[in-house]
């Protein structure tokens, strides 16, 4: 496995690209890319900053990552990196410009796809349009390890349409009580919508450790208990000041303070995302893997 630490460090000087650090990495070798939604119930808990810097951890590592950035909220990833795009998929649906006019390399190599209302509305879309864009898409199928939605938060059709299509979701919560209640309404949404998909949680904002793991067994214990739905817990990433430093810089964390204690807690979820498709069995094989299964599901809702 890459030190993923060293790769973050290695970028925070300005020094060697992602790509060249690619090792023995797990990525690419076993074709299609993982489609990976990030979810809360609750607003504001930091799924945004958490897609973000994880995909760039990944980058670090060697994955080729794009982010469909489908949150319509203000906080969006261009806001958090001071880009302003020209384009987003609804002008692809449309036929008027080309996914790669479209998206916009972000840093350390990764592709931030800005959904604009056109995916989030895909459902809604004439069936013409909707062609254009799934096979527009489907370009990355060969491009991508990781593709990461971040979907935005709460429970609206179009997160659920995501929820629905995609083969992994990650639900991040706070350790508050009024966002753990939320975070459990999604995954009860997860496993009736899309049983086959593990579930990973991330507590973001604890102020130790003790109030993280807190939180996670309590929405891990009623998942079980009245869903029978298995969370993976992929980590914790503490309330750190530098996070919010970094928004304000427009910067991710991870590149401007690779040692902050989030940085490392995200380095190290990116570790455990990496591996995990090489743990078992119920991540890989199951019908509708990868990209063309993430389109299908897509296309089949609307
Ligand atoms: N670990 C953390 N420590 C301190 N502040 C954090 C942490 N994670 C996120 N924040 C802050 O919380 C705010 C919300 O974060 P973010 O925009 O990532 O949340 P979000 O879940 O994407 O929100 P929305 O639901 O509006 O899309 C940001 O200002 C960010 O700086
Ligand atoms: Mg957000």
């Amino acid at each position: 496995m890459n030190d993923q630490a060293s790769g973050l460090r290695s970028m925070a000087r300005g020094g060697a690209q992602p790509g060249s650090l690619k090792s023995e990495s797990l990525s690419g070798t076993s074709g299609a890319p993982r489609v990976i939604a990030v979810t809360s119930g609750k607003g504001g808990v930091g799924k945004t900053s958490i897609v973000l810097n994880t995909a760039i951890a990944l980058a670090s590592g060697g994955a080729r990552v794009v982010v469909l950035d489908a949150d319509l909220g203000l906080g969006n990833i261009d806001v958090m990196l001071g880009i302003v795009p020209r384009y987003n998929l609804a002008h692809v649906a449309a036929g008027e410009v080309s996914l790669a006019d479209v998206e916009v390399s972000g840093p350390g190599g990764i592709r931030i796809v800005p959904c604009g209302s056109g995916v989030t509305s895909l459902l809604r879309l004439p069936e013409s349009e909707r062609a254009v864009l799934v096979s527009a898409l489907a370009a990355l199928e060969h491009e991508a390890d990781f593709i990461i939605v971040d979907t935005g938060a709460g429970l609206s059709p179009g997160v659920v349409g995501f929820l629905a299509a995609v083969e992994e979701v990650i639900v991040v919560t706070t350790p508050e009580p009024t966002s753990i209640a939320d975070a459990y309404a999604t995954v009860k949404v997860v496993s009736y919508e899309n049983p086959a998909a593990p579930v990973m949680l991330v507590v973001n904002m604890a102020r130790d450790l003790q109030e993280a793991e807190d939180a996670a067994e309590k929405i891990t214990l009623v998942a079980k208990r009245f869903l029978s739905v298995d969370l993976t817990l992929l980590g914790f990433v503490p309330r750190d000041p530098f996070v919010a430093k970094a928004v304000m810089q427009q910067a991710p964390f991870v590149v401007r303070y690779p040692s902050c204690p989030a940085s490392r807690a995200v380095g190290e979820i990116a570790e455990r995302l990496q591996g995990r498709r090489w743990e078992g069995a119920s991540f890989q094989g199951f019908a509708g893997h990868g990209l063309a299964g993430f389109l299908g599901k897509i296309a089949a809702r609307s």
